[in-house]
């Protein structure tokens, strides 16, 4: 017992760096002759990847390179992603995170991941994923979300991937997808929707319009069945029509908005202009007539002046001009 604690000791006391890189190749080459950066406790192969499947790991391993492309970490006990958990694994194409009990991915998780292709969160224990988490993800091709307890996915958490051909939500507890989730996935060819408790109301009205846009790309989309409610339940979704959504209240499409937008302003201008105008010739026609009293106050109607005429109008008598012409 002594003398393991001496060398401790001993360890300590030394200055640091020189007894670290001497003490860290022999600690950290677990890997195979030729795969200086494997990381600790996975088995490496040539190709670039690192087995760590199945070794009770409670942590994504440290002292992952650029070296490592396919990183194999199924079947351990990794419970959380903290920020920047691969940072250094900057080429990674694959990860594999398949039955970890995963419940908590930070948003910053998959920093520096830029070039990964395929990523396998199957089996896990996760019920929110949080906005933003796979927006570093630009290349990446396959996502599984399969087998975790996601009730509802946010458009921001998978935000916009470009080239993602395969997403697999199945066996959740979706009840809807949301409008624009499917919007930001231009290339998706397959979508796994299966084992998921479908409300057939007003919320899945997009799915069902995108599947209707789609066909073929959710190979099980015949198969779906709504869980509610009570008057669609067992109605296969694929089979909806527009129709059984009718009573729903349309959301408000971006050229609609658009002509919102422009018509308020322009409803006012051009009100204000109407009112404008509309003052002006007010003022002008007012205007005309003060002048034309004021001319005839000046010149007075010849008719009233004219003899024959002795059917005087009732005005006359109040007149200055008819005065003279009675009497
Ligand atoms: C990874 O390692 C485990 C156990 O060490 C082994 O059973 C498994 O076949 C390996 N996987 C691959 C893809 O080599």
């Amino acid at each position: 017992m002594r003398s393991p604690s001496l060398a401790l000791l001993l360890l300590l006391l030394t200055p640091p760096w020189p007894a670290w890189t001497r003490a860290l190749p022999a600690a950290s080459r677990s890997g195979p002759p030729g795969a200086p950066d494997c990381p600790e406790a996975c088995a490496c192969v040539p190709g670039g990847q690192a087995n760590c499947s199945g070794r009770a790991l409670p942590a994504v391993p440290g002292g992952l390179r650029k070296s490592v492309r396919i990183l194999l970490l199924d079947h351990n006990r990794v419970s959380a992603l903290p920020p920047g958990a691969f940072v250094g694994a900057g080429a990674l194409l694959r990860l594999d995170l398949r039955e970890n009990g995963l419940r908590w991915v930070h948003a910053w998780a998959f920093w520096g991941l830029g070039a990964l292709q395929q990523l396998d969160l199957s089996a896990n224990q996760l019920e929110v994923l949080a906005p933003g988490t796979f927006v570093p993800l630009r290349a990446l091709r396959d996502l599984s979300l399969a087998g975790n307890r996601l009730a509802r996915l946010e458009p921001a958490a998978l935000g916009a991937l470009p080239l993602l051909r395969a997403l697999n939500l199945r066996d959740n507890e979706l009840p809807a997808l949301a409008q624009d989730l499917l919007a930001g996935l231009p290339a998706l060819d397959t979508l796994r929707l299966r084992g998921n408790p479908w409300a057939c109301g007003c919320a899945l009205r997009p799915l069902c319009a995108w599947l209707r846009r789609h066909p073929g790309t959710a190979p099980e989309a015949e198969t779906l069945l709504c869980v509610s409610p009570g008057r669609l339940t067992l109605s296969p979704l694929a089979a909806l029509p527009d129709a059984a959504f009718s009573h729903c209240a349309q959301p408000l499409a971006l050229r609609d908005l658009a002509v919102v937008y422009a018509l308020g302003p322009a409803s006012f201008l051009a009100s204000l202009a109407a009112c404008l105008g509309l003052g002006s010739v007010l003022t002008a026609c007012r205007a005309r007539r003060r002048r034309r009293c004021r001319a005839a106050a000046r010149h007075p109607p010849k008719r009233l002046q004219d003899p024959g005429s002795g059917t005087a109008p009732p005005a006359a008598p109040e007149s200055p001009a008819a005065a003279p012409a009675q009497a």
